[in-house]
């Protein structure tokens, strides 16, 4: 399985006195050197972490993979065909909300989301939908015409643990599995941390896991090159 380093609250840190520390990108360079994938950031409409500056800099100066979230807005569209990423992970955005809570409702929005990916995989961006793990959401994202859908791990993560967890595991493998067969590939992503990513590994379809605040979380305690490394070994098992 490869992973995914989401640095979206390295941001936060930065953010929180204005200037430029911690700095993002010598963040993500830690990240790839010790052996990440790839790097996730999350451009939101009201920039409360990652900012525009910061996903240039990620895609010109450190030229690693980056894969970029975003919502399915025009102003979003625009700075993707404009920034040409590696990849798109397509989520909702709500303002209020403390993180992404909720997946796509691509099932909904069928026309919709056709049309405005068409541009992105015209551009040879690699698309994701990132949606809960429910038999229609899979099957309307396996209509709109891209390669992935990233599964909202966040169900599976909370119950981790409780008389619950089985049950979210098992809606998440029904998905994964179900979208492999619809022709779709397989991410997934949020809330994962160092006790629960491991069950990962019984969803062999799965190609990348996504992973942020628990890897930055631990990197206060014992440095980010060994907080990656802890979850590398857990990801490569
Ligand atoms: N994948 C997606 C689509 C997300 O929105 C997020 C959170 O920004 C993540 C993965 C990473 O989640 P976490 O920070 O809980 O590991």
């Amino acid at each position: 399985m490869l992973l995914g380093i989401n640095i979206d609250h390295v941001a936060t840190l930065r953010n929180a006195r204005g200037e430029n520390d911690p700095d993002v990108i010598d963040a993500a360079k830690i990240c790839i050197s010790a052996g990440a994938n790839g790097i996730t950031a999350h451009l939101r409409e009201d920039r409360r972490h990652i900012k525009d500056n910061d996903v240039y800099s990620l895609k010109n100066d450190l030229k690693c993979r980056l894969n970029l979230e975003m919502a399915a807005t025009d102003e979003m569209q625009k700075i993707a065909l404009d920034l040409l990423p590696n990849a798109c992970c397509i989520v909702p955005e709500r303002r209020q909300e403390v993180t992404t809570e909720g997946g796509l409702d691509v099932y909904s929005n069928i026309e919709y989301m056709k049309n405005f990916v068409k541009p992105l995989l015209n551009s040879n961006i690699e698309v994701s939908l990132f949606i809960t793990p429910d038999t229609e959401q899979i099957k309307a994202a396996a209509e709109i015409g891209v390669q992935f859908v990233e599964l909202h791990t966040g169900a599976y993560s909370r119950a981790f643990g409780s008389v619950d967890e089985q049950t979210e595991f098992n809606r998440l493998k029904n998905a994964a599995e179900l979208g492999q067969n619809l022709g779709l590939k397989i991410n997934a992503g949020h809330g994962l941390n160092y006790n629960n990513v491991h069950r990962m590994h019984e969803i062999k379809v799965i190609n990348e896991l996504n992973i942020g605040h628990s890897i930055i979380s631990k990197a206060i305690f014992i440095g980010l090159d060994n907080a990656v490394n802890e979850m590398l070994k857990l990801v490569r098992l």
